[in-house]
């Protein structure tokens, strides 16, 4: 498993290892006073073995995160670059006078906790307090506690809000809980650095506020790293589904069929996440902005039409063109209005490679194409969905589609349709590059069936029993 992990990205992970190995080495040649060659030889293969343990740790996380969000290697850079501005950061604070409070760790657990969840923040926290530990004095060791468990503090907080609005309160909440931890910790280390309570009480004031000002940082920096990372993370989500973003207010006004269709498959795809655990956030959102390039030619998609269909004026081939542009266009104005990378993906993804059946018989029916017609040629040239994410959306889509256009919708008609178009996508090649279970596969079709139960309130037909020998 390790050696699949390292030789995917042993690159990126060997500069790391190289990169904490050498400043905790110059940190221990610089720093151990004796003169013995060997002791210090000792030190330094010490340092080698602490760098190889925090490069292995952050390596196994990476990985582990990684694979859940299906990222690509820009944010294993990101976060390994991170990383060692962190790192490059404790050899200099290490090595000052008691200026261990300024530790970058707890701003660099808060972003990641928010860009990447709360597993990337204690693995990181985790780290940086081993490193800090061994580089520093043994006299400021009582910092690396308290700093580790701030980090894991802080890191669970902002995790736990949704709205950027509330993340300076909770700036404020983890300064105080900050205080409160490190005046405790050092209290309860009596000797050493800790020894009167004007000491206790300065530092716990200045990890506070180091604490609060990394929150504040956070605050303001976290577009940027938005931006740079492609990630989703749940306060960009909050602001995406709001109504009065660009994208929605120009999808309601002027394709109202497709957003009416897109909050029906953000709807239920929605529940679909929800109940196999993928990230929910990433569902709805790509839910709501999988059709934005219908925006460029509403009326020829049937949810915008009103009676009359412009594909009756064009030929089968200049519909399937049509039909084949919503993708593009949809992946061109998602980077003009810069959704995050994460959400394209699965947009350019939900309708993988399908054929586009109606206008496929429809040129197979007609007399000046019919015999040349190949269904290939009438196949989307677009990459079939990876994630289960992905996944969710392309059944939730079709499934909106075909449920809607069901005449008659009671329970039976409508199992029976969600199971076919699920079976279909699977005898169609489609979920071949997904992750996904047939459990998982099952489950989603289940919530499905419940969620447009409900929204299309369908009963059972009761027949009526045969009253036999009735007394009435
Ligand atoms: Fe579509
Ligand atoms: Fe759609």
């Amino acid at each position: 498993m390790l050696k699949k992990w390292f030789k995917k990205h042993y690159i990126i992970y060997g500069f790391l290892f190289i990169f904490v190995s050498v400043l905790l080495s110059v940190n221990v040649v610089d720093s151990v006073t004796v003169s013995n060659l060997f002791v210090k030889l000792l030190y330094i293969l010490c340092a080698i073995v602490i760098s190889s343990l925090t490069t292995l740790f952050m390596a196994v996380g990476i990985e582990e995160v990684m694979s859940k969000k299906n990222s690509g290697i820009k944010n294993i850079f990101i976060i390994t670059a991170c990383e060692m501005a962190c790192v490059l950061a404790l050899f200099f604070i290490c090595r000052a006078e008691n200026l261990m409070f300024v530790t970058p760790a707890i701003f660099v657990s808060c972003l990641f906790a928010i860009l990447y969840g709360y597993k990337m923040a204690w693995v990181s926290a985790v780290c940086n307090v081993l490193i800090t530990a061994f580089a520093s004095r043994p006299e400021f060791l009582i910092y690396a506690p308290i700093i580790l468990a701030v980090c894991l503090m802080i890191s669970k907080l902002i995790t736990s809000t949704k709205e950027r609005s509330t993340l300076s309160m909770m700036g404020v909440g983890g300064a105080i809980g900050s205080f409160a931890v490190s005046f405790a910790l050092m209290l309860l280390n009596s000797t050493g650095l800790a020894d009167n309570w004007t000491v206790i009480l300065r530092d716990s004031g200045f990890i506070a506020l180091n604490c609060f000002i990394s929150v504040m940082l956070i605050v303001g920096i976290l577009p940027l790293f938005e931006r740079i990372s492609g990630v989703l993370t749940e306060f960009r989500a909050q602001e995406l589904m709001n109504q009065n973003s660009p994208l929605l207010k120009r999808l309601i006004s002027e394709a109202p069929g497709t957003y009416h269709h897109s909050v029906m498959v953000s709807n239920l795809a929605e529940a679909a996440s929800d109940s196999i655990g993928t990230n929910t956030s990433l569902v709805k959102v790509a839910a709501m902005y999988h059709d934005i390039g219908k925006l460029k030619r509403p009326q020829y998609f049937g949810e915008n039409q009103n009676g009359s269909n412009p594909h009756d004026m064009l030929d089968p081939y200049e519909s399937r063109d049509i039909l084949f542009s919503h993708i593009t266009d949809g992946i061109d104005l998602a980077r003009k209005y810069k959704l995050p990378t994460e959400v394209i993906d699965v947009i350019g993804s939900h309708h993988g490679n399908t054929t586009t059946t109606y206008f496929y018989y429809k040129a197979l029916n007609d007399k000046y194409f019919g015999d040349d017609v190949t269904e290939d040629e009438f196949r989307y040239n677009a990459p079939k969905p990876v994630s289960k994410e992905a996944v969710i959306l392309m059944l939730a889509d079709s499934v909106e589609a075909a449920v809607r256009s069901l005449p008659d919708k009671n329970e039976e008609t409508v199992s029976k349709r969600v199971d076919d178009i699920i079976n279909g996508k699977i005898a169609d090649n489609q979920l071949s590059e997904s992750a996904i279970s047939f459990k998982e596969i099952n489950e989603i079709g289940a919530r499905f069936k419940v969620v447009i139960g409900g929204y299309y309130h369908l009963r059972t037909e009761y027949k009526k029993p045969e009253l036999v020998g009735s007394n009435e």
